[in-house]
């Protein structure tokens, strides 16, 4: 069964001294949404904004292959925006930005995306595994602000385990979703149509679905054909 994290460095994982902190399942995912993410944003530059970082190991992977894209990495959680910070200090990349406080479930993000001092338009918004773990409204804010933001050919890729039809697509999902609500009955796996008519709000729509290992999926979204 999946398991999940609500905070990095209580989970029995090391911990550096500098705070950075370690997340088991990054290094069994992180190629392959990589796989996913690198086709699009092969020859391209510009923004992306990664919604709930966690320990901030994803960002620090996926700048080190692409020199020409600013990584802005956010969380809302203290630890994990401390180590966020950690890793991108001990990376030494020029092109990832100090991690932005960004609480999803308000749709405005940050005032750092109004103010002019953080990004303006994205080339993309990358989220992976924090929308089961939230409440609804953690969706909801999701697609209010990458619909905001996201430029004219911006994509939006949402990695972890969805249903289908309102199905799960694996017994051990259904295992990690009952899991999930016992813990909050907010949380729980989300159903891929419900996710589109958020997108559809926003002026999106499902380009792609990718099937992941262990039964995940990154779903890619852009804006509306005419939109
Ligand atoms: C399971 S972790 C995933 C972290 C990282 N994306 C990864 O794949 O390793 C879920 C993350 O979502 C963050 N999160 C939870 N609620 C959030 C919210 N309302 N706004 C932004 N981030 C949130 C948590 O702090 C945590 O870092």
């Amino acid at each position: 069964m999946a398991e999940y994290v609500i905070e990095f460095g209580k989970d029995g994982r090391p911990v550096e001294s500098d705070g950075r902190l370690d997340a088991a399942a990054f290094h069994r995912n992180h190629a392959a949404i990589w796989a996913v993410l690198q086709p699009f944003l092969a020859g391209k530059s510009g923004d992306v904004v990664e919604a709930g970082s966690g320990t901030g190991q994803h960002v620090v992977e996926y700048a080190r292959h692409t020199p020409d894209i600013i990584w802005w990495p956010s969380d809302l959680n203290e630890a994990h925006l401390n180590s966020i910070d950690a890793w991108r200090a001990h990376a030494g990349l020029v092109n990832i930005r100090p991690p932005l406080r960004i609480d999803l479930s308000d749709p405005a993000w940050c005032r750092e995306m109004h103010d002019g001092s953080g990004p303006a338009k994205l080339l993309a918004v990358f989220c992976a595994n924090v929308i089961h773990i939230a409440p609804w409204r953690v969706a909801e804010g999701l697609f209010t602000g990458a619909g905001r933001t996201l430029r004219a050919d911006g994509r939006l890729f949402l990695y972890g385990p969805f249903k289908r039809d309102g199905k799960h697509t694996a017994v051990s999902n259904a295992v990690f979703d009952t899991s999930l609500r016992e813990r909050d009955p907010e949380w729980g796996v989300r159903d891929i149509e419900a996710l589109q008519e958020l997108a559809s709000n926003a002026g999106l729509e499902l380009i792609e679905t990718v099937e992941m290992p262990a039964n995940n999926l990154t779903l890619v979204f852009a804006r509306k054909q005419g939109e």
